[in-house]
């Protein structure tokens, strides 16, 4: 047994503080925003933050009143010192969970392993199946009959924490990477913010690399 498989988690029972990562769209974003805006989710969006200055998702933010944060990666030295100025910002407001919506940027290892088990993702295949970037297309390529979309715990191994949720969807024979991803983003709409809930519902439980839903 590796040491991840002895640890423990159960995420907490309370009303959430989260900090919203997104480098684009912020269709994600914009979901579990709705979701709490409905009481679906108890939880507060205290900051979204971009590496992306025009990013389309930090304007949709500032036109739902919500705190935005841009650093630019050039200001920074190395992706260390960028990381540990986010990690500030984050440290700064008290944040419960980031949850990482289209954050076109790896995270450092530093980044990862400040906040444990407190970094959600949300990926647009049926991981451990096409980590990784165009993975709709890579899909199609495979010829695997089905994909979907993936919410897991982020660790600094890119795309592969602990599944929360996962949704399946068909792949048809006449599918582009555009149809297909279409279908992949209804379900990650719907999967995303049910991780959320469930997570400041106090009923995430990480043993090792299973999450149980209690
Ligand atoms: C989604 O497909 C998500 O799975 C991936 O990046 C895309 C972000 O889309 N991680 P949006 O900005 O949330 O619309």
């Amino acid at each position: 047994m590796n040491k991840m498989s002895e640890d423990i988690f159960l995420s907490p029972k309370k009303k959430g503080r989260i900090a919203i990562f997104l480098s684009g769209r912020g269709s994600n974003f914009k979901a579990i925003h709705d979701a709490i805006v409905a009481g679906f989710i108890n939880a507060d969006i205290v900051l979204v933050f971009s590496n992306k200055k025009e990013a389309p998702g930090i304007r949709i933010a500032q036109e739902r009143n919500l705190e935005t944060l841009y650093l630019n990666p050039k200001d920074f030295p190395s992706k260390e010192a960028y990381d540990k100025a986010i990690i500030e910002e984050i440290k700064k407001r008290n944040v419960d969970l980031i949850c990482l919506a289209g954050y076109m940027k790896i995270l450092t290892d530093l980044f990862c392993n400040s906040f444990k088990n407190k970094i959600i993702n949300i990926h647009p295949a049926l991981l451990p199946s096409f980590p990784g970037l165009h993975v709709q297309q890579k899909a199609i390529d495979w010829g695997v009959r089905y994909s979907g979309a993936t919410v897991h715990f982020v660790t600094a191994e890119v795309d592969m924490g602990p599944i929360i949720l996962q949704a399946a969807v068909p792949i048809l024979q006449d599918d582009t990477e555009e149809t297909l991803s279409e279908r992949i983003l209804k379900q990650e709409h719907k999967i995303y913010p049910e991780a959320v809930k469930l997570y400041f519902e106090g009923r995430l439980e990480v043993r090792g690399r299973r999450v149980f839903l209690r």
